[in-house]
């Protein structure tokens, strides 16, 4: 083997894996999963709808029967279709911010959005992106990599990352949600955060997305020695 099969990057909110998984997708040629997309997704969904999204029975409903289609495009996006139309932009509100730690803590919608993950991920050559992935999703990844930060150092990059887009919110705000998203993530019962046993463990507090970026490609390098090499001349040419 030359290159891992399946990578899966695991960590916090802002802890940088979207921009890692950017770039080792690209370097490899592989594609890039964003998970995060499908609990996004189904919170949007009930938003629309006015469910109560503490509903356990009606989350997993909605989850199971949720008119998605997930296209990746060139650029190594994670394209989310709802409806019949493209609404990644909105999963990114505010409102499902607030709400989708909530409904990914329920077991019953995290069962139901399983099987999806696992079958795309175990098409290979594919970067996988989320909270479990890991642990439970597909365990079997062949590199697993989980990035952590600081909680100020993480608040500071959605701060500025959410003023960029032209969002009025404040550090203090960012920084209360983060937490109780954190909060949520880290304490559920089923699936919490945190790292797999044969996971390479980063703190990115102060270090550049290069970086990040040149010390995840020097763990693969020494666990997959090959993944850089030219392939030998056959001895017969
Ligand atoms: O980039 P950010 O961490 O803000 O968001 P995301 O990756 O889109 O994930 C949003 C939320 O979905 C997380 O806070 C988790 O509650 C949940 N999630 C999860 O439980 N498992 C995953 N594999 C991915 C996301």
């Amino acid at each position: 083997m030359s290159k891992p099969r399946i990578i899966a990057i695991d960590g916090p909110a802002a802890s940088g894996k979207t921009t890692l998984a950017r770039r080792l997708a690209q370097a490899l040629g592989y594609a890039f999963f964003d998970t995060g997309v499908l609990y996004r997704a189904v919170t949007w969904a009930a938003l629309q709808k006015g469910e109560d999204l503490q509903d356990e029975a009606r989350m997993t409903l909605l989850a199971r029967t949720l008119d998605v289609e997930l296209r990746i495009t060139e650029t190594g996006e994670t394209l989310v279709w709802l409806q019949g139309r493209d609404a990644t932009q909105e999963l990114y509100s505010p409102q499902v911010d607030a709400w989708v730690s909530v409904v990914a803590a329920h077991p019953g919608v995290r069962q139901a959005l399983k099987d999806v993950q696992r079958r795309l991920a175990l098409q290979g050559h594919i970067v996988v992106v989320g909270r479990d992935i890991g642990t439970v999703i597909v365990p079997e990844a062949d590199m697993k990599i989980y990035l952590d930060a600081s909680l100020e150092e993480r608040a500071r990059r959605r701060y500025e990352e959410a003023r960029r887009k032209g969002h009025s919110v404040t550090l203090e705000q960012v920084l209360k949600d983060m937490a109780r998203r954190d909060a949520l993530d880290a304490s559920r019962a089923t699936a919490p955060l945190r790292p797999a046993e044969d996971a390479y463990v980063l703190q990115t507090n102060g270090l550049s997305a290069d970086e990040v970026f040149e010390k995840v490609m020097q763990w693969m390098r020494k666990k997959f020695p090959n993944s850089n090499k030219t392939p030998a001349p056959s001895a017969t040419s």
